[in-house]
């Protein structure tokens, strides 16, 4: 299979190596300095960011955890990269889920996580390790669905919101879907019973605003 560049250095980034590599990717980092090629990437393919063309026609995928630096690279080279999405074969789809994570750019789907059905994943977001998104979600762009998180039916789930590990968002309903603000933050454990406001941080059980 074809060479893929993976934006970052980070452990999330050696985590979508994983995945990259589940597929049959040759992988080579790309670094954004010297200074972030550290320990544990140091004696894997790396490049930096000002020489990605060096590439060639490879494609690409981002290995960034923060939302908003994930953002900030991709919207920087999705100009003149070309991005894919990588599904490991352990996650599961729902019948037609291919299809429409096909139609999105960027998405990073980790091993055992399970897309259910009518889901809408927006460009450049990921869904970790064991997360479980129900029937009629959509999750935004740049957001970001923790390991062993579960989203229940019908939420909506906004652009840059980050759903903590293991969290669960109590299901809406087709006339009321459950809405999580954009950039909002679920923290680790949480259960949301109730929307969240744009920006806000909730924790807890049931989840309450703290920030
Ligand atoms: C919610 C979260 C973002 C808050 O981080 P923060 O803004 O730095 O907040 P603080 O650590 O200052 O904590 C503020 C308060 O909330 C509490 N708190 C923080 N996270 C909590 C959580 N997940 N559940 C319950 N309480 C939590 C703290 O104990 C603290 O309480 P106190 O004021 O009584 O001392 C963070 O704790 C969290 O859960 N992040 C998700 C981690 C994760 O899932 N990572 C996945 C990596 S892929």
């Amino acid at each position: 299979m074809s060479r893929l560049g993976i934006f970052g250095t980070s452990g999330h980034a050696r985590e979508v190596r994983d995945i990259a590599l589940a597929v049959g990717h040759d992988v080579t980092f790309v670094a954004r300095d010297r200074t972030s090629v550290n320990s544990a990437t140091q004696d894997e393919s790396v490049i930096l960011e000002e020489d990605v063309e060096q590439l060639g026609n490879a494609v690409f995928a981002t290995g960034i955890g923060d939302n908003a630096l994930r953002e900030a690279v991709a919207s920087h080279f999705k100009v003149r990269l070309r991005f894919t999405n990588l599904v490991h074969p352990s996650a599961t789809l729902g019948d037609g889920q291919e299809a429409r994570i096909g139609r999105s750019t960027g998405i990073v789907i980790a091993a055992g996580a399970r897309i259910s059905n009518n889901v809408a994943l927006g460009d450049f977001s990921v869904i970790g390790a064991n997360a479980v998104v129900s029937h009629d979600c959509v999750i935004g762009e740049f957001a970001m669905v923790a390991p062993s998180a579960t989203i229940l039916g019908n939420v909506r789930a906004g652009a840059r919101c980050w759903i903590g590990a293991g969290a669960t968002i109590v299901q809406g309903s087709s006339d009321a879907p459950r809405r999580i603000g954009a950039g909002a933050v679920v923290g680790a454990g949480a259960v949301v019973t109730e929307d969240c406001e744009p920006g806000g941080v909730y924790v807890g059980v049931p989840a309450k605003r703290i920030k």
